[in-house]
This record gives structure tokens, C-alpha cells and sequence, in this order.
């Protein structure tokens, strides 16, 4: 789903970038992401702020995938050299070949996506064996907060308690490895593909 003005705008401040930077991506090589010379895609990749800091870390490949083509045009602005994006839904994943990537990554962009659980299914095709997805993602919980407040606008029926996400990925054939949550709102896990 695309994004509301408000979210687009918070999106691009200086406290996502730091967020991003220093505890969703710290919190996902504390899970045991290693990017060097792996195969990576990340789905929901916004303004391309991760990649700004994967790239770097010479993966073999890095892709990102996003919906809306305002948040891919700021991505490719950065001239990132080994970095691809193209437009998608991260619940289809058709344009990627099976077992194409070592790991899977979400920052913060599953609670849009109305057919989530889908996502499974066509992470669990892309992913070689063993891969797995890193996610950083909000609960219904954290959604309610912010929309009361911020008024970002979510739609209710993509929303998603961390038990039954997890829950959800272990029924289509992912193992968690890790997972740790702060106060129920934003939760982080390791999903190992089955
Ligand atoms: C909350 S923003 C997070 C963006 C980026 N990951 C970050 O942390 O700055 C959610 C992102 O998901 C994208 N998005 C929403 N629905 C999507 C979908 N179905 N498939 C892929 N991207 C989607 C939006 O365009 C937006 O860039």
C-alpha cells in the first residue's frame, strides 16, 4: 500500500535513518546476518537508506524491491554502484527466480502489505536453502499508538500481532532462530528457511 504524505515525510527524517542504522540492522547481524557475498533482497526498501549500508558490505548482489516509485526514484538518486531496484509487491515475487537469495530482509514495510502471509510463501521460493528472512516489523499494538497520535493512516486490515506473524511463518515452512521484541511493539526475528 502506499504510503500516506505524513509517513512518506516521516520516512525521509534523520531519526528512521538512525533507527535503521543502529538497532534494526545491528539487531539483524546480532541474528547472524552476514552480507558479504550473499545474495540479498530487501522488500520495502523505501528511499534506499538501507542499502546505503549494505551495499558496502560486498554482497554479491543487492536488491531492492518497492511499491511506490516516489520512494524508488529518492533510492536510485543515491547512485548506489552494486545495488538494483525495481518495482513490486513483496507479496508477489514472481520477477525473482527460485532460490535466487541468501537473505530476505524487512525493514518495517510487512504491516502495509494486506497479503503479508503470502509473503511467506514467495520468500520461502526466492530463498536458496537455508536462507532466511531478517525482519523489523510493527504489531497491531504499535500501529493503534502511532495512528492515534501521528495519524499516518494504516490500513487495519494489514495489521498483525507479533504472535500470529510468527505463527504464521513457522505454518509456511520457515523455523524461527531468533527473535526478541521491544514491549510487544516492534518485533525482530530470524526466520530460517525449512
Ligand atoms: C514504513 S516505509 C519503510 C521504508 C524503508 N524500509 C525504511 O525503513 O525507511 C514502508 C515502505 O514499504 C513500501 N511498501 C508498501 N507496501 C508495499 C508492498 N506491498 N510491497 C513492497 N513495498 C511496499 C512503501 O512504499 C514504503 O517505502
Amino acid at each position: 500500500m502506499r504510503l500516506s504524505q505524513k509517513e512518506f515525510d516521516a520516512m525521509q527524517m534523520g531519526w528512521r535513518k538512525w533507527y535503521i542504522e543502529n538497532v534494526e540492522l545491528k539487531t539483524f547481524r546480532k541474528f547472524g546476518l552476514i552480507i558479504r557475498d550473499a545474495d540479498t533482497l530487501e522488500v520495502g526498501c523505501g528511499n534506499g537508506y538501507a542499502a546505503s549500508l549494505i551495499t558496502p558490505m560486498a554482497p554479491t548482489s543487492y536488491t531492492g524491491l518497492d511499491i511506490m516509485p516516489e520512494q524508488l526514484a529518492i533510492a536510485r538518486g543515491r547512485g548506489l554502484q552494486n545495488a538494483t531496484f525495481v518495482e513490486g509487491s513483496a507479496d508477489d515475487l514472481s520477477q525473482f527466480s527460485p532460490q535466487q537469495f541468501d537473505a530476505v530482509l524487512d525493514f518495517c514495510i510487512l504491516h502495509h502489505v494486506e497479503r503479508w502471509r503470502t509473503f511467506f510463501d514467495e520468500a520461502h521460493r526466492v530463498l536458496k536453502e537455508g536462507g532466511s528472512i531478517y525482519v523489523a516489523d510493527l504489531s497491531k499494538r504499535c500501529i493503534h499508538i502511532v495512528d492515534r497520535f501521528l495519524h499516518w493512516g494504516h490500513n487495519e486490515a494489514a495489521l498483525f500481532t507479533l504472535q500470529e506473524f510468527e505463527a504464521e511463518a513457522n505454518r509456511r515452512g520457515f523455523k524461527t532462530v531468533h527473535k526478541t521484541s521491544d514491549l510487544g511493539l516492534e518485533g525482530y526475528f530470524r526466520f530460517q528457511k525449512t
